[in-house]
């Protein structure tokens, strides 16, 4: 152990007021850079080098000098950091930090789906394994997929997957047909619209903000669709005062930030659940996060040729990408 503190485990862990600048001794000692995406528990948020959303994650990621790349997010994310740096070491926390878009994803099915539209294109949302972006043509993220789509040709038919809700949404943004795989994200198909209602009845003023994930008959209450970062930058330029906020409620802690002045509300889970919170983004934390820094481990390794046939479509995107 590098660093003198009180501890809380056998492991050797520093007492969690002590993390902060644990974390911060080890990061400079491992030539280590901290991404966290903003669904990330505050604490996260707030010694991470870089906040941001999948795009600007993986711009971050390919472009860092850091040795070591520790990614506060799930594990998709992580692996789209090996594959564009594979000669860095990529640390995840919590390796079960998965994605129920990639987990309804798999593989072996979607090498069935594509074999049954074989004049299709496959543009796969960046949620989903290395083994499904490895049978795409192109990659996107929420903050350009309506974007990429239209620059191609308008007669090329597309498949598109996993996320049936964010397909949706870039079929009423382009006008294109897309064949959808049938997939979608626990997390933004469990709020209330009721409980929706009720904060734009307290709040009838409040700018309704939602991400593209969300289903349909959500997003027709919504004044501004966009990735998390969209929905941040929207927070700010905005000349409302009061927002309702329809994705992971780990963004109102960067908002708050950004705006104080302004007011944020969360939409409740259904049956007032708390299970907004994306509970695989949760399994993240300071003591995990100090635990892989001081271990390094769990890495992220993948196989040589699966990652150069992930990697074609993620450079085709940031190509793409304005
Ligand atoms: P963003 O790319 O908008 O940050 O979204 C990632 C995600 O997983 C949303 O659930
Ligand atoms: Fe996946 Fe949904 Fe969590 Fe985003 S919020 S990481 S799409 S499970």
């Amino acid at each position: 152990m590098v660093f003198a503190a009180a501890q809380n485990t056998a492991s050797g862990c520093p007492a969690h007021r002590d993390l902060p600048e644990a974390i911060a001794a080890l990061k400079r000692q491992r030539n280590a850079v901290i991404l966290a995406h903003f669904y990330q528990e505050p604490e996260i948020q707030d010694i991470a080098d870089f906040i941001g959303d999948s795009l600007e994650l993986s711009r971050k990621a390919a472009a860092t000098d850091a040795e070591v790349i520790v990614f506060c997010g799930v594990h998709f994310m992580a692996e789209v950091a090996k594959i564009l740096s594979p000669q860095k070491t990529v640390l995840l926390p919590d390796l079960e930090a998965g994605c129920t878009l990639a987990d309804a994803c798999p593989a072996d099915g979607f090498a069935q789906f594509r074999a049954e539209h074989p004049d299709h294109l496959v543009v796969s949302y960046i949620n989903c394994s290395a083994a499904v972006k490895a049978q795409s043509d192109l990659i996107c993220t929420s903050s350009n997929a309506v974007d990429l789509v239209n620059q191609l040709p308008a007669d090329q038919p597309i498949l598109f997957a996993p996320d049936q809700n964010l397909g949706r949404w870039v079929q009423s943004q382009s006008g294109r047909e897309l064949t959808l795989w049938p997939g979608s994200c626990i997390v933004h198909e469990t709020f209330s619209e009721q409980g929706l209602l009720q904060l734009k009845l307290d709040h009838p003023k409040a700018e309704v903000l939602a991400h593209p994930e969300c289903q349909q008959h959500l997003l027709d209450h919504a004044d501004f669709i966009g990735s998390t970062s969209a929905l941040l930058r929207r927070s700010e330029a905005s000349a409302a005062q009061e927002f309702i906020v329809l994705t992971e409620p780990g963004i109102l802690h960067q908002m708050r930030k950004a705006v104080p002045g302004k007011a944020f509300f969360e939409v409740p889970g259904a049956d007032g659940c708390s299970c907004n919170a994306c509970p695989y983004m949760r399994l993240n934390t300071l003591e995990k996060l100090w635990q892989c820094l001081e271990s390094m481990e769990p890495r992220i390794e993948m196989d040589e040729a699966m990652r150069l046939r992930a990697l074609a479509p993620i450079q085709k995107m940031l190509e793409m990408s304005r």
